[in-house]
Parts: structure tokens; sequence; C-alpha cells
């Protein structure tokens, strides 16, 4: 089959910019060979770029499509477990019985940190946000697995992978007890993942542990949900930085920090925020104005999407999962989930979030489910951290596979001073 060329015109020269082909989604043009030229594209916010090849993740925005490896977020979350789809983000296949074994197995014995990683939240403030200390910790991750920091080595690509997906729930959980001055709680081997991190961040060293399985499934429901999704700005963020063979515990430390901003994982504790600041039904037209002002920086956190242009799948599954939560707890008629509820109605026949396709995201119900499960707010974007923890190593893991790691290095569009000579100081 012959190429597909595009062709560009530019300072006289003709470029014929080959097509590359993708399995779904639309095609793309190569456009890498113009920098030979000293020609580059401008596309602020990467909305036309495509950074990499990814065999992962793909999302249809136009029709509210997600699929992990090809198979539908809806099946997957409804069918699987968390660390199933984990083994599928990281291994391209959902595990047959013996490897689901084997990989549960593994990640198990990877749980507990190392004895010296206590000593870190001593230096911490009491009241600091989990996600700060996270990113503090984490990245400590490296200095107590350098020996093992050889990526041309597969076993210790791996490695590093199941060490991050494990240890994850465990500092997570540290982080909380530490804001409360109660000690850390150990992992358990026979509770599975969602019941470990449960058990660590809610159980006494005094007290018989107690986790409420259907909470537990609920939570695990909730990590399929946030595991991956394509090329984020915190995905990004990890790619980037392991472009330039930084390690991969420092790599999940740069992503933690880029999640953590209000415009992406930060949006769940934002939203939650924002209903209880709303309060009541009354109050929803008014802030329903302040979003469409243009002079108010007010905005409907857990609306709109970069790619989704359509309900946000994953926001469908939530909301159920936020009513079966809330039926399990005994809080059915928690009114910040109407509340919830009315301002997605009234949103979603407004003028304004039609005309510009903006529709509930997974982080509108995320929030009100987490606080059901007793996650205290700042500590709803580290639930996030842990979950995309599997996505952000798979897409780290396959960049690193691929035949030539490439340096990411973006240009610019200058609009700086022209050359000018430095002045005398009494000049300036
Ligand atoms: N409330 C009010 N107006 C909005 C909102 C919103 N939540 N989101 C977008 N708009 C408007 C925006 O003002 C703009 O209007 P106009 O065309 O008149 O200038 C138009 O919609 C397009 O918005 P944009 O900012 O150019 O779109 P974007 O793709 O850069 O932004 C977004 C995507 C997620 C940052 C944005 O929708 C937003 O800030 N949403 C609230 C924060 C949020 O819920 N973030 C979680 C994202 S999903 C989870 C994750 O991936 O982490």
């Amino acid at each position: 089959m012959a190429e597909k060329i595009a062709k560009l015109n530019m300072n006289g020269k003709e470029y014929d910019l080959p097509i590359l082909e993708s399995t779904l989604g639309p095609d793309v043009v190569k456009v890498s060979e113009l920098a030979k030229d000293a020609t580059f594209t401008f596309d602020p916010g990467y909305n036309s770029t495509a950074s990499c090849e990814s065999k992962i993740t793909f999302i249809d925005g136009s029709n509210g499509i997600l699929l992990h490896r090809g198979y539908p977020i809806e099946q997957l979350a409804e069918k699987c477990e968390f660390l199933e789809v984990a083994h599928l983000l990281l291994h391209g296949e959902l595990p047959n019985k013996n490897q689901k074994n084997s990989f549960y197995n593994d990640i198990t014995h990877h749980t507990l940190v190392h004895e010296q990683i206590p000593r870190f939240f001593s230096g911490f403030r009491r009241d600091a946000h989990p996600m700060a200390i996270m990113v503090g910790v984490v990245g400590a991750l490296s200095a107590f697995y350098h020996t093992d920091l050889d990526f041309s080595s597969q076993k210790n690509l791996m490695l590093a992978a199941l060490r991050l997906i494990a240890k994850m729930p465990t500092l997570a959980a540290m982080t909380y007890k530490y804001s409360l001055g109660q000690p850390f709680i150990y992992p358990i081997n026979n509770l599975d993942y969602a019941e470990n991190f449960l058990h660590m961040m809610f159980s006494l060293p005094t007290e018989e542990t107690n986790v409420n399985p259907v909470l537990a499934k609920a939570l695990d429901k909730i990590m399929i949900l946030h595991a991956d999704h394509e090329q984020n700005a915190s995905t990004s963020t990890v790619r980037m930085a392991g472009s330039t063979g930084a390690n991969p515990f420092a790599c999940i430390a740069a992503g933690i920090g880029a999640l953590w901003g209000p415009a992406h994982g930060g949006a769940n504790e934002a939203c939650l925020n924002m209903l209880e600041t709303i309060g009541d039904e009354g109050q929803i037209d008014k802030y329903i104005k302040k979003a469409k002002d243009k002079d108010d920086p007010f905005r409907l956190m857990g609306f709109g999407h970069r790619v989704y242009k359509n309900y946000d799948p994953r926001a469908k599954i939530m909301q159920k999962t936020c009513h079966d939560v809330l039926e399990t707890v005994g809080a059915k008629d928690d009114p910040l989930f109407k509340l919830a509820m009315k301002l997605e109605k009234i949103a979603l026949e407004d003028e304004y979030f039609v005309d510009r396709k903006l529709y509930p995201n997974v982080d509108f119900y995320s929030g009100i489910t987490l606080r059901a499960l007793g996650v205290p707010r700042n500590m709803f974007t580290v639930f996030f951290a842990v979950a995309r923890t599997a996505g952000w190593i798979s897409q780290w893991l396959e960049m690193h596979n691929e035949p030539t790691l490439k340096l990411a290095r973006p240009r610019q569009r200058y609009l700086g001073a022209t050359e000018r000579d430095v002045p005398p100081i009494d000049k300036r």
C-alpha cells in the first residue's frame, strides 16, 4: 500500500509528511523531520500532538469510549479486580489463574517498606498535605533500591514496577496515620489489595482488623476507574522524566506532583469543596452563572475534559458506585450526592455546557464516594495516585522497552528580546 502523505508548503519548500496509521482513532502526521530545517510546529497544551506510540489505553472522547488493551472500562470494572487490570496494563493481557496467583503473590510480598522510611515522615509537619509527603517519600524510594537501578535488565524493570504498585497503598496510608499521630499499620498478607489499603488506613494496633468487604470491593472498582488514562498531564510527566533515563521512583514522584493540580487529579478534592460551598439546591443557579462568567475564575469542578466531549464513561460507573457505597454505609440520602445529581442535571441542560460539550468527569462523583468510605478530603488525590501508579509505571515500562528511548525535548516559539549588549550598571 502506498504511503499516505500530507503536504506542507513553508518558506518556499514543499515537505512530504508521512501519515502514520493507528489501529483506532485518528492517524497522525509525522512532523519530526521538520526539525532538520529548524522548522517547528506550535501546539500549546499538546492539543493536536501525539507524543508517543502506545498500545496501552485508547480513548474516543467524542463517543465516551475508554479501552485498556482493547477491553472496555465498563467490562473491566464489572468483571475484574484492580490487580488484574494492573497486570493487563503492565503485561498486555489479563492474567490466567496461574499468572494471577503469581502476580498477586509478588505484589503481596512487596507491600512492606524499609524500616528507615518512617523516619522520613518525622521530617514533615503533621498538617502537611499528604500529596506533598507522597512526592517526597515515593522519590525517596530510589535511595533504597539503588543496586537494582540498571534498567538494561528486564528483571529490574519489572521489579521496580511491582515495588511501586505494592508499596503505594502502604505509603499512602502512612501519610494519613502520620497526620493523625497514630502508629503506622503494617500490611497483612491474607488481605487483598483494596482490603489491605483500607486496613492500613483505618485499623489500630489495639483492635481487631475489621474491613468491610463490600466497601473494599467498591474501592477496588474506584481504583480500576483511575488505573490509566492515556497521555494525560501526569502520565506525560512520568514519560518525560523517564525519557532522561531517570529511575522510576523519581519519575512516579514527578507524576504525583503533576497529578496534584486541581485541573487534573486534584479536581476530586476541589469538587467536594465546591459542592460544600454551593451548599444547597437553591444556590445552584448562582454557581452555574459564575461558571459561565468569563470574568469569574470559578469553574464547575468535576466537569469538562480535554479529551471527552461526551459523558466520561468512568463518571457513569462512579455515579453508580457512589450510590452503592452510600447505601452500604447507610447514607443513601446524602445531601451532597443529591446536590451533585441536581447540579449535573441543570448543567447538562444549560446551553453553555451543551455547546462546549462539558460533561461530568470521573472526579465529579469520586469525592463523595471516597468521603463515604471514610477517606478524608486531602487524601482523595492520594487515592487517585495509588491507582494511577499502575498506569504510570506501565507507560514508563512501555517507553523503556522501545528500541530507541528518545529524550523528550520540546521546542518553543521565542517571543523575547532579540540579541543585545549587556549595559554597564549605571545605564540599566
Ligand atoms: N466550568 C466552566 N467552564 C468550563 C469548564 C468548567 N469546568 N471546563 C471548560 N470550560 C469552558 C472554558 O471556559 C472554555 O470556554 P470558552 O470556549 O468560552 O473559552 C471551554 O469550556 C473549553 O475549555 P478549555 O479550558 O479550553 O478546555 P481544556 O481542554 O483546556 O480543559 C479541563 C479541560 C479539565 C482543564 C477543564 O474542563 C476544567 O478546568 N475542568 C474542571 C477541572 C476538572 O474537573 N478536572 C478534572 C479532569 S478529569 C480527571 C483527570 O484527568 O485528572
